[in-house]
């Protein structure tokens, strides 16, 4: 049996996709492993959000050009995703080793491009167009069996000026409401997932493609009525799109999880409205207060970019601020980085390294406080978890989640996985807390 491993960089999308092409990898009688030098091809999902991204996949691709020299000689390599669809021919005309570059609209083709390069008709098989359209829906499994994730919208329209993503993955397209229903429903009923997550670069944007009304907030909607007990959570919502009606629902629907990730990026209004983000820091604010005070359990967290250009301590500062007073249970931090064809790439005063580090390990270290403070105000709650597998770290004790992302250690019966249960939090750490049943 022919052997594949796919090796996936970047957000949740790529996860979803690299799930895809697993599919279909397995669909042509391969088994897909974790071992690139035991493969027959080897795909590389790929990222290019921030500088990091490229070399890491330059050195994966040293590693396999060695593996394929010595020892496979007819290893395909493919790259696909982000890095691909930027680069485009670009990429196979630098590293010859590489058999087929893919964009992420055209993963779907990936069977035949492999048919190609063994009949030996083709040398390389390129191919990142049809950015703009709604690509097919593949089949997918996923490896916990608990998280199905479905994207509901592709590319991104909104060209907040550091961020690569609309240059690459094309303008924003959303898919019918009724089949992100029908595959929720394959993957909550039939399949027996226990939570949805559904993907976007701007999920709250959902629909405005549309002429027939349906919007976000009717998305959700529809979801909650599908039967059962489950968890739909999604990423991301963009804080100028979040409206009223999605909050409504929310907050009116246990199924959805009551964890909400909100992108701050900046908390100054000068660095926000250089990175054309669309809303002020008192207007950030005042949303993150609407939505705690209409959903009282939700814990919120999310993405800042520290050292954006002509950032100023004074800037820097504001940010803090904004996470002090909001409070998220947990951030993504980043320096900003410079990507070629944005914005930001050309404005002046970019900032040295010397002062991104300092402000992210501050930025960090105050995220670490807070996170602290919050997990201690479990402490005493009955929760009901949902219970993923014996803990990573101790078999003898369970790991679950909590509608709010986080995770509860405790003593139970094995028989539980896959099931919700009801826990009493009896002790914190920053980022775990333990309980017992109840
Ligand atoms: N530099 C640093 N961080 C970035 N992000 C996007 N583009 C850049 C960049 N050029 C971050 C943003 C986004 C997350 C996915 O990555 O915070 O929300
Ligand atoms: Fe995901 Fe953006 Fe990276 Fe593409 S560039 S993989 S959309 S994070």
């Amino acid at each position: 049996m022919k052997k594949a491993t796919i090796i996936t960089y970047g957000c949740a999308m790529n996860v979803n996709e690299s799930a895809k092409i697993r599919k279909l990898l397995e669909n042509m009688g391969y088994e897909v492993i974790d071992n690139i030098h035991e493969s027959d091809a080897v795909f590389l999902n790929t990222c290019t959000v921030r500088e990091g991204a490229a070399t890491q996949i330059y050195g994966k691709l040293g590693e396999l050009k060695h593996i394929k020299e010595t020892k496979k000689e007819n290893m395909i390599i493919g790259v696909t995703g982000c890095f691909a669809q930027e680069q485009g021919e670009e990429l196979a005309n630098k590293f010859k080793q590489i058999d087929i570059v893919m964009g992420n609209q055209n993963i779907g083709k990936i069977p035949q491009a492999i048919e190609d390069i063994e009949s030996g008709n083709f040398k390389h098989v390129i191919f990142t167009g049809d950015e703009d359209e709604l690509p097919p829906r593949i089949d997918a499994d996923f490896g916990d069996k608990v998280v199905a994730s479905i994207p509901i919208t592709y590319g991104c329209n909104n060209f907040c000026t550091y961020c690569i993503v609309p240059y690459v993955r094309g303008r924003e397209r959303s898919v019918p409401l009724e089949q992100v229903v029908s595959e929720a429903k394959e993957y909550l009923l039939e399949k027996g997932y226990k939570e949805i997550l559904l993907l976007g670069q701007n999920v709250n944007s959902y629909g405005n493609d549309f002429d027939n009304g349906d919007n976000f907030a009717k998305l959700l909607t529809e979801l909650c009525k599908i039967e059962g007990e489950f968890i739909i959570r999604f990423i991301s919502p963009h804080p100028r799109d979040f409206t009223d009606e999605v909050i409504e629902v929310i907050a009116n629907n246990p199924k959805i999880a009551r964890s909400i990730h909100l992108p701050l990026q900046s908390g100054s209004n000068e660095t926000l409205k250089a990175m054309n983000r669309g809303y002020t820091k008192d207007e950030y604010i005042a949303l993150a207060m609407k939505i705690k005070n209409k959903i009282p359990d939700v814990s919120l967290t999310t993405d800042i970019i520290v050292g954006f250009p002509g950032e100023t301590e004074e800037n820097f500062l504001d940010t803090l601020d904004v996470v002090e007073r909001v409070k998220y249970d947990s951030s993504f931090m980043f320096m900003y980085s410079i990507r070629k064809g944005t914005k930001a790439a050309d404005m002046p005063n970019q900032l040295d390294d010397e002062t991104k580090k300092e402000r992210l390990q501050r930025l960090i270290e105050l995220q670490n406080k807070i996170s602290k403070e919050l997990s201690q105000e479990y402490l005493g709650k009955k929760l009901r978890i949902f219970v993923e597998g014996p803990s990573k770290k101790n078999k003898d004790v369970l790991s679950g989640r909590t509608s709010s992302n986080k995770i509860v250690l405790f003593e139970g019966d094995k028989e539980l996985e896959g099931k919700f249960v009801d826990v009493e939090i009896t002790e914190t750490k920053t980022w775990t807390i333990y309980g017992k049943l109840v």
